[in-house]
């Protein structure tokens, strides 16, 4: 960490060049290093504790000379957690335990690989030594997510010996406000953080606009259910969010920015509040950057985690010290945001893309993606999909290639149903179209959209109303209520989702959910009601034959909602093995060691564990949906006799 020379700030370009080349001097490239993962998921696999026996290992073999362990942010593949790589190879070890320290620490050392922590790719059943070889990570183009795993975040030195802090530099030193603008325009980087809207010009419009003075804000509200892009880069690499807001800040003539974090991510705010420490103390924030007479300071705002408070008017609101939310924008927040003056708000991912695009120029990040996205995209790839985690893909990539090359399929041989892309307030969509390129333009033209970055992969035991009534239940919860369309609507949407599921739904449901979306795309104040029908109006427009079934037939095809399945046992297949009885939570189920079985219709609380548990070669318990439960045999016909 920092050691260098009593910590100087560092006063132009000349000598940030210098201090790179001191931290590096100071490093072996070819000593072993072992890098754990310490994002949140890897946290939660228990991380802290495979560390410290790292350490201790490391101590008790004498080798705190030989082997470097490096704390990282998060790797992506989070599922296989702990995630360990041993560098300079990028060796590869999953699910490691604090008892394999000591082989982990060995074989750094000795420069050999540990064959039963390594990655078996599932579909050839082979062992992946290095990390780049493992599918999750071989299709992905990790530019903004990749120094995640290289750097510890609590390590500015980290940071700078990959080069980090030139895109500033070079911004301050060589460009004027305009040239870095031009050069952000001309790259097409479109904001992250769910609009898409082009960064360059938000920033020109802010940069334009009278009042003074004028304020930079980091996005790192986010609320969307399964999504956590936001977060690992925020708490992996935070001098990359700093390093592009500075550069921003600039451009637009601004000398005071906000981090706008929720409170639930207590390891950002810590880490990001860390490098605001050190950045100040290396002279890339306060006063005269690297010499350049530029001054900037940045605070940390904790949020209150709500999802409307992610909306940019609701987010400086509540940076204003008032309650989150929404205002109407006839004035964008570019020219009248916090305390009514300029304010650029630009998402966590979108600040981190910045330094990148004017270290490597507009051209090579324009060369990624496609005609109208450019650059990569990160999404939270979830749900019933072989691998989860954080992928970063290039634009333009398939939803295909996403599910199946990098998320390795569907789990247990089921069929794909759909994907929900852009989070609670996208669109689910069905498998004719899984070879969309996923870019701005071609999710929404399918009525979902890029939204932040989550994804969620369905199977085909996944029931598409029940999951609209889970968003719309979601944003129902989560609308601040102060207007109506949004406000009623939702609470109306949520009634009639509500009965349909149930069963109770009628044939002019269809037409009154069309109706209710109308009016809340139109009339919402923000767009968290006009975009809260997507779910709704997706699979209307997808799976319009499932909301009939509900409807018409009382049936659920997916046979996930309750009140529309039933489950019975074929008395011509029990075996009377006791399975389904003993294992039934509600205990409804009768019989006896020689007695057909029997579920209790009214005692059955439709959790399936009875057709969970019944062996397959009797296959006698019965899941159904949309007609009657036939009745048990009469007492007196129960028995079952055996062959001697
Ligand atoms: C209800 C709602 C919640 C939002 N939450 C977030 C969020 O958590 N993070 C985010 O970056 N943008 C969020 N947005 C989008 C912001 O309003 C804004 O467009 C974005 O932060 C601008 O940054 P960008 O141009 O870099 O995408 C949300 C929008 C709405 C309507
Ligand atoms: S938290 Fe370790 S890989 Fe994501």
């Amino acid at each position: 960490m920092n050691k260098r020379r009593g910590m100087a700030r560092i006063k132009s370009p000349v000598e940030l060049e210098e201090l790179r080349q001191e931290i590096l001097s100071k490093r072996d490239p070819n000593k072993p290093c072992i890098a754990i993962c310490s994002g949140t998921g890897c946290h939660a696999y228990g991380s802290e504790k495979v560390n410290a026996a790292l350490e201790k290992e490391v101590k008790k073999q004498g080798l705190k000379a030989e082997v470097d362990i490096r704390r990282t942010g998060c790797h992506g593949f989070c599922e296989r957690g702990t995630l360990v790589v041993i560098y300079p190879e990028e060796i590869c070890y999953v699910n490691v335990q604090p008892e394999d320290a000591a082989e982990v620490v060995r074989s750094a050392k000795e420069n050999k690989v540990i064959d039963r922590l390594l990655y078996v790719d599932p579909t050839t059943g082979e062992k992946v030594i290095h990390e780049s070889e493992i599918p999750f990570y071989k299709y992905q183009n990790r530019i903004v997510f990749g120094n995640n795993r290289r750097i510890d975040p609590r390590s500015i030195d980290d940071y700078i010996a990959l080069g980090s802090y030139s895109a500033l530099s070079k911004a301050l030193s060589q460009m004027t406000p305009e040239e870095v603008m031009e050069e952000v325009k001309r790259s097409g980087l479109r904001g992250r953080g769910g609009g898409g809207f082009p960064a360059g010009w938000k920033w020109q419009t802010t940069r334009d606009a009278p009042g003074e003075p004028k304020y930079v804000i980091v996005n790192c509200d986010e609320g969307d259910p399964g999504a956590y892009m936001d977060r690992s880069l925020m708490e992996g690499n935070p001098h990359s969010v700093l390093e592009g807001l500075t550069i921003g800040a600039y451009v637009i003539g601004s000398h005071e920015g906000f981090i706008y974090v929720r409170q639930e991510y207590p390891l950002a705010v810590e880490n990001v509040t860390t490098a605001i420490n050190q950045a100040g103390e290396y002279g890339f924030l306060g006063e005269n950057i690297l010499g350049s007479g530029f001054d900037f300071r940045v605070k940390v705002h904790r949020g209150a985690g709500a999802f409307i408070s992610g909306e940019s008017s609701a987010l400086m609101t509540a940076l204003e010290g008032r309650v989150g939310e929404p205002r109407p924008k006839y004035i964008h927040t570019a020219v009248s945001g916090v305390w009514e003056k300029p304010s650029v708000l630009n998402n966590v991912e979108t600040w981190a893309n910045v330094p990148l695009i004017i270290n490597n120029g507009a051209e090579w990040f324009a060369s990624i993606g496609t005609e109208g996205s450019k650059g990569t995209k990160i999404f939270s790839l979830v749900g019933k999909v072989n691998n989860t985690g954080l992928v970063e893909v290039p634009m333009g990539i398939t939803l295909r290639d996403i599910i199946y090359n990098i998320g390795g399929g569907i789990p247990k041989g089921k069929k794909f149903k759909a994907v929900q892309t852009g989070g609670p307030s996208g669109g689910i969509i069905p498998e004719q179209y899984l070879d969309t390129l996923v870019d701005f333009d071609e999710l929404t033209k399918l009525g979902s959209m890029m939204g932040s970055g989550g994804m969620i992969v369905m199977d085909e035991e996944t029931c598409v109303v029940d999951v609209a009534r889970y968003f719309v239940d979601f944003l129902c919860d989560e609308s601040c209520g102060k207007c109506t369309p949004c406000r009623e609507g939702l609470e109306r949407m949520r009634q009639v989702l509500d009965d349909i599921v149930q069963g109770k739904g009628k044939k002019e449901d269809v037409e009154l959910l069309e109706e209710l979306s109308r009016v809340m795309s139109k009339a919402s104040l923000c767009a968290l009601g006009a975009t809260a029908p997507n779910p709704v109006l997706t699979t209307l427009r997808y799976f319009k034959d499932e909301y009939r079934a509900h409807i018409e037939e009382h049936r659920c095809p997916a046979f996930v909602c309750k009140e529309l399945v039933s489950y019975y046992i074929d008395p011509s297949k029990c075996q009377a093995c006791l399975i389904c009885l003993r294992n039934c939570p509600a205990e409804a189920i009768s019989g006896g060691k020689n007695q057909i079985h029997v579920v209790d219709q009214s005692m059955c609380t439709k959790c399936g564990t009875c057709f969970d548990m019944c062996p397959p070669r009797f296959g006698a318990v019965r899941r159904i949906s949309g007609e009657p439960v036939p009745p048990p045999p009469p007492e007196e016909e129960r028995v079952i006799v055996r062959d001697k």
